[in-house]
């Protein structure tokens, strides 16, 4: 039976309702601290540090240390343990003093601090993909191994989305204590590996959200993926792919009802298009490792990809890249550092041409005389064809000012993020002789992903390829807080005016 509106029990339930609710809302405002945490790979002097910035190692050892309750992560890889005595291992033949002078002890407290968790009874929930080369999840399957109270799941997405990987790094700590960045659960991530993320303290709303997501990618990992997928051809991409049944891919009539939660009907558009209103966090965010107070609550938001991933009305994670890009005021600066860039799909069948982020630096530098500077890894790993695509978007400058008409005060510049001994790196020792590498295997490279301009800070784990915005599990968090925006402004102009960035060629007209 509907009840009347006008009933005096609607009312009684509506007060109820809103009473039950009130203790959750003012829970948050408890206070939601916010900090900017970085790593710095060794041997790096001139580089200039932005004060009040933590370091990855100490955050993600107390995120485990203060936890009580539960600890969430979303893992790549595992490599906390260094293996320099692994022939398999890109740690291989270093001794035990250059093992300290990298930095390895650090990973190995990470580690101690997960183990300790554990032994306390945390809740501990692994989300992670298959690992790496020699070690695999072995470091998640210790963990998991006498502790009932450590779950340890393996998700593959290339099951749901025919290529894709979960490659979110994310920690959940008692559902309020949370880290979203760069860094994997490597040793190298803490002392080899230049990265990015937030630390952010006493912030149960954006907790809950993240544990949304989180229990939706666990969700993924117990549906027969066979029942639930299908091949399309996904005709805003050009391209047949694979991909859930209740993707806004597949047309409306077409369609599956999501298992995930909550399975809220939007009205059916092709594709994901831009979100008009998307969801924000209307929070104050205390910045005590930054100088700048700010008293007024400003928004800040999640974003998330693979799109089908995303439940209630979260934007997509491009939508958050390309919206950071466009906040930038008439003649202000955008500031983007990330390892990778392509203007393509990397690990597709059919290729994939994808202009979105490049066509939003386009745009901006247009329209509203943006300076954009965009800062992008050069190492042993790089993708071969990275440096024609920065020359591609360098070429916009060309166009900007390619007619007497052309009124053109905007910009775009481009370096080359080259962290020293990148050409030699590997194991020291291989085959039994000597290689004469300087530094492990897969270090000495520029990883953070993120874009500030002068309104905004978006801090994500997602490389700028097609492949991580919609095949692959990732998660940003950004803000208006302008004392993060601040702080964050200054480590991108530590590394851009420092000698490790370079400029990138352009293309002559
Ligand atoms: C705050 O400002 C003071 C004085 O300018 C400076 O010495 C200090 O390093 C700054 N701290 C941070 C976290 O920026
Ligand atoms: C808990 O976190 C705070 C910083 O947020 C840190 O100072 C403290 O050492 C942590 N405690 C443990 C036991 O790790
Ligand atoms: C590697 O082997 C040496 C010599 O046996 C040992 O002292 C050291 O602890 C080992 N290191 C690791 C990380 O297992
Ligand atoms: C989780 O850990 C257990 C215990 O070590 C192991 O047997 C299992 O294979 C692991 N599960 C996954 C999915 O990695
Ligand atoms: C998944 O579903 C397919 C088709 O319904 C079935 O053939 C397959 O055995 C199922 N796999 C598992 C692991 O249950
Ligand atoms: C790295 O930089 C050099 C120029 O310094 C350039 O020739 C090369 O293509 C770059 N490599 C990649 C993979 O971007
Ligand atoms: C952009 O800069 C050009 C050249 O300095 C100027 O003529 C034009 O008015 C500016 N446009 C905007 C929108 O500010
Ligand atoms: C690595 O690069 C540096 C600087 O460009 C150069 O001096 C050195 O010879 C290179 N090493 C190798 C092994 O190519
Ligand atoms: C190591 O030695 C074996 C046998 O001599 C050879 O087949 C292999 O290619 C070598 N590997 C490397 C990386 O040099």
């Amino acid at each position: 039976m509907a009840l009347p509106r006008s009933s005096p029990f609607f009312h009684l339930l509506l007060a109820f309702f809103f009473l039950w609710h009130l203790p959750l809302g003012f829970s948050d405002q408890s206070n939601c601290q916010a900090w900017l945490v970085q790593s710095i790979p060794t041997d790096m002097p001139d580089l200039q540090l932005v004060p009040g910035v933590l370091s990855t190692g100490d955050v993600l050892q107390w995120l485990a240390g203060n936890a009580t309750k539960s600890l969430d992560l979303t893992v790549q890889y595992w490599e906390l343990l260094a293996g320099p005595n692994d022939s398999n291992s890109g740690d291989y033949g270093y001794s035990e003093a250059e093992m300290k002078k990298f930095g390895a002890d650090v990973g190995r407290e990470v580690y101690k601090s997960l183990v300790n968790a554990a032994d306390r009874n945390v809740d501990i929930r692994i989300i992670q993909h298959s690992g790496l080369y020699p070690n695999y999840v072995q470091e998640a399957s210790d963990l998991a191994a006498g502790h009932t109270n450590v779950k340890n799941i393996t998700l593959l997405l290339r099951n749901w989305w025919g290529t894709g990987i979960v490659h979110s790094k994310v920690w959940v700590s008692d559902n309020k204590d949370i880290y979203i960045g760069s860094a994997n659960n490597d040793w190298k991530s803490l002392t080899q590996v230049k990265e990015l993320g937030i630390y952010l303290v006493g912030c149960t709303k954006i907790a809950h959200s993240l544990r949304h997501y989180i229990n939706n990618l666990w969700m993924l990992s117990t549906l027969n993926s066979t029942d639930y997928t299908r091949t399309i051809f996904d005709s805003q991409w050009q391209a047949s792919r694979k991909v859930p049944c209740w993707s806004n891919f597949i047309p409306k009539d077409e369609h599956c009802r999501s298992p995930l939660h909550p399975a809220r009907h939007v009205p059916h558009v092709n594709g994901y298009p831009i979100i008009e209103d998307p969801a924000t966090f209307d929070i104050s965010i205390e910045t005590p490792g930054m100088n700048a107070s700010t008293a007024s609550s400003d928004l800040s938001y999640l974003s998330f990809s693979p799109p089908e991933l995303l439940f209630h009305n979260f934007q997509s994670d491009e939508q958050g890249w390309i919206e950071t890009i466009k906040s930038v005021e008439n003649g202000g600066t955008v500031r983007i550092s990330t390892m990778d860039w392509l203007g393509q799909s990397q690990f597709t069948n059919s290729m994939i041409f994808w202009d979105s982020l490049s066509a939003a630096v386009s745009e901006v530098v247009f329209a509203k005389n943006a300076t954009v500077h965009l800062l992008a890894a050069n190492w042993t790993h790089s993708p071969d064809n990275s440096d024609k695509y920065l020359k591609n978007l360098l070429y916009t400058n060309v166009l900007c000012s390619s007619s007497k008409y052309n009124e053109c005060g905007g910009n775009i510049e481009i370096r080359y993020y080259i962290i020293p001994g990148y050409n030699e790196t590997g194991p020291a020792i291989d085959n039994g002789s000597a290689t004469g590498n300087f530094y492990p295997g897969y270090s000495r490279v520029n990883h953070g992903k993120y874009a500030v301009s002068d309104a905004r800070a978006h801090i994500g784990t997602s490389n700028l390829i097609w492949d991580y915005f919609y095949t692959t599990a990732g998660v940003s968090f950004g803000t208006y807080n302008p004392s993060i925006v601040k702080q964050l402004q200054e480590v991108f102009d530590a590394d851009w005016n420092s000698p490790y960035a370079q400029p990138v060629q352009p293309l002559s007209a």
